[in-house]
């Protein structure tokens, strides 16, 4: 009889565990109905669109319009179906605290990559920790910051020139002149120097570069004046003037560390009733076009290309190259090229 009871009993807990498992059958169901929509999605894929953050340090700068312009062009081609990129760009208006928001706000936005053009390479610092801190990938361009500013970090890098081949290309063009720019043969080349912004390394740079390239070929130099133009084309045409007025025929050379300057530098020339070419020479850098086109025309004597088309599409690419997770290097160069009369005719 126990025996009888215990078949009993286990048989109906055996019924008891199938009901249940009948019972579970039902929840099964919505996975079953949600099983149409799971083969739609291939058929419909997703755009990945990245949020790119883009800070300038200012709009009004001749070159770096030119650069910023061209990083908005290239990320345009390298759309696709399936990848788009919403840039942001701002105008730090050559103000670190503004740029200090901006960047504030790009971390609050969730940017994925953000390209900084530094107003204060000195406030480096901080900038970079706060963004590696937010866990973003950040591609610095045009202002070096210093050595012990870069992080070694696979998520933060520089992209730019080397600036003192730039300082060196300028004095070199004159080295090369048929009267190594002693204009007035007295033995030695007497030249003023226009820098831009002191603190940039840019301005440091070429200034000390293009007159080491003509000490380094044994010519005599002698600096009437250097004044800082801050790259702004006005400020370089009032130093130019001034110099001019001051030091009249004794100038033989105006180095300008940007084309910015030197086409301020240029009217003040023509004002004064110089002449490039014949009785002051005027060097540039960055090869803008309405520099260039002075040079074809003999009324500049040269500039030196800063090539904002490799540096542009440079730092979208590694821009990029951090958006797919991969490592990116401490610094990526772009060459500067020499563009005197003959290169500008031949290549322009
Ligand atoms: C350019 C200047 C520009 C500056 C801005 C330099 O590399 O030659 O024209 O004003 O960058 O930082």
């Amino acid at each position: 009889m126990k025996k009888f009871l215990a078949l009993a009993l286990a048989l109906v807990m055996i019924f008891a565990l199938c009901a249940c498992g009948q019972q579970a059958a039902p929840a099964a169901a919505p996975a079953q109905e949600a099983a149409p929509a799971a083969e739609a999605a291939p058929a419909a894929p997703e755009a990945k669109t990245y949020k790119v953050g883009v800070s300038i340090y200012q709009y009004t700068d001749n070159f770096m319009t030119l650069y910023r312009q061209e990083i908005e062009n290239y990320f345009k081609t390298l759309e696709t179906d399936t990848v788009k990129y919403e840039i942001t760009m701002v105008d730090g208006k050559n103000d670190m605290a503004e740029q200090t928001n901006q960047v504030d706000n790009f971390i609050t936005q969730g940017m994925d990559v953000i390209i900084l053009n530094l107003v204060q390479t000195s406030s480096a610092e901080a900038v970079v920790d706060k963004i590696v801190a937010a866990g973003i990938p950040l591609v610095l361009i045009n202002r070096e910051p210093a050595a012990e500013n870069m992080t070694n970090n696979p998520t933060v890098c520089y992209v730019g020139a080397d600036a003192r081949q730039s300082g060196t290309f300028q004095g070199e063009i004159v080295r090369d002149l048929p009267d190594n720019g002693d204009i007035n043969g007295d033995g030695k080349v007497s030249y003023i120097m226009i820098e831009g912004d002191p603190e940039n390394s840019d301005a440091q740079y070429r200034t000390e570069f293009s007159v080491k390239a003509l000490t380094d070929a044994g010519i005599e130099v002698e600096c009437l004046d250097d004044q800082v133009g801050n790259w702004d084309q006005t400020k370089g045409q009032e130093l130019c003037a001034n110099a001019l007025a001051k030091f009249g025929d004794k100038v033989e050379v105006v180095f300008c560390n940007n084309d910015g300057m030197a086409l301020g530098a240029k009217a003040a020339i023509d004002a004064a009733g110089r002449k490039v070419g014949t009785d002051i020479y005027l060097l540039g850098v960055d090869a803008l076009p309405e520099a260039v086109e002075l040079i074809k025309n003999g009324e500049m004597t040269g500039t030196v290309l800063n090539d904002h088309i490799g540096q542009s599409h440079t730092a979208v690419d590694v821009a990029i190259k951090a958006l797919n997770g991969e490592a990116l290097e401490d610094y990526y160069w772009v060459d500067y090229l020499k563009v005197d009369e003959a290169y500008a005719k031949a290549n322009y």
